[in-house]
């Protein structure tokens, strides 16, 4: 496995492969891996002939009072684990060779932005677009591997390389998730033994609202605030506070469904909610037999 931090050296690796025809596929990490960023790695191997995870905690995307300063890292377990899964480099470069001092210029993806997670943390998007954008123009991959934990991000994500024109397929990889059905994250590290029952029943909670949401019926205007309500009751039983929210939206357009899922239309699921200090998210499809 190679390690590389300048551009230069990223892309004499990249040029290497090119004069031999060889697929890129990239997936961007902010490092403290798990098996869930393997997992993507996996997805990326078979999609491609060469695999470059890049590691870069972008200081851009965590806002006043969140935890860019404690945010998990190791990066010589990182390199570990990305050799045993078969990637070919490690890119990681460095704050301030990805942020230049006078740099004046930010991805906004609007209206995908404008809901769910985007007014709770003011700035993530624009911190999050604008370092892929600038990832996927520095490695140049042919495919690009992004989680579906991460929903939102992931439909920011196909919108800014779409109206970017980037040539490069956006690829999404489905939630890995541990026995108990909690999503994997670096953030899991932070819970505490009496935080992880909470954390490891939002996943159940997701599931029950789902059900009974593809049981009601497609006209009835009361059963998606009544479920969406009972969710939220449940989670603040369980100590989840606050829960930031509990939405039904279209999975695409991320637009707040008012009606139950209907046949043939694509529903997410998306919570986001806190445990102590650790915020969580999670998201299911919701979809009608
Ligand atoms: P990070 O949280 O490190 O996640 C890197 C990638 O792994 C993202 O695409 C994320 O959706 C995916 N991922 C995380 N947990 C996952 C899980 N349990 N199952 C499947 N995929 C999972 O997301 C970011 O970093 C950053 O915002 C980034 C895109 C790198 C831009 O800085």
């Amino acid at each position: 496995i190679d390690v590389v931090c300048d551009r230069a050296d990223l892309r004499g690796h990249i040029a290497r492969w090119r004069r031999r025809d060889e697929r890129i596929a990239l997936v961007p990490t902010m490092g403290a891996l798990h098996d869930g960023h393997l997992s993507l790695v996996d997805l990326a191997r078979r999609a491609a002939d060469r695999v470059v995870v890049s590691i870069f905690v972008n200081p851009t995307q965590f806002g006043a009072g969140e935890d860019f300063e404690r945010y998990p890292r190791d990066e010589a377990g990182d390199i570990a684990k990305l050799a045993q899964a078969g990637t070919d480099l490690v890119w990681m470069p460095r704050v301030t060779d990805m942020y230049r001092p006078d740099a004046a210029t930010t991805v906004h993806v609007a209206g995908l932005t404008d809901g769910l997670c985007g007014p709770l943390r003011p700035g993530h998007f624009d911190g999050v677009a604008t370092v892929v954008a600038k990832l996927l123009i520095g490695c140049a991959p042919d495919v690009a591997v992004f989680g579906e934990k991460d929903w939102q991000q992931l439909q920011v994500i196909r919108r800014m390389a779409i109206d970017l024109d980037l040539p490069v397929t956006i690829i999404g990889a489905p939630t890995s998730r541990e026995a108990s059905g909690l999503a994997r994250s670096s953030r899991n590290v932070y819970l505490s033994a009496a935080e992880r029952p909470a954390a490891e029943a939002l996943n159940q909670v997701l599931i029950d609202v789902a059900s009974r949401l593809t049981a009601a019926d497609i006209d009835d205007t009361a059963a998606v605030p009544a479920a969406l309500a009972a969710g939220i009751a449940r989670l603040q039983a369980l100590g989840h506070r606050p829960v930031e929210y509990l939405r039904l939206v279209d999975a695409e357009t991320l637009a707040p469904l008012r009606l139950p899922p209907q046949a043939g239309r694509p529903a997410r699921l998306l919570v986001a909610t806190r445990l102590g200090t650790t915020r969580l998210i999670d998201n299911i499809a919701v979809a009608r037999e």
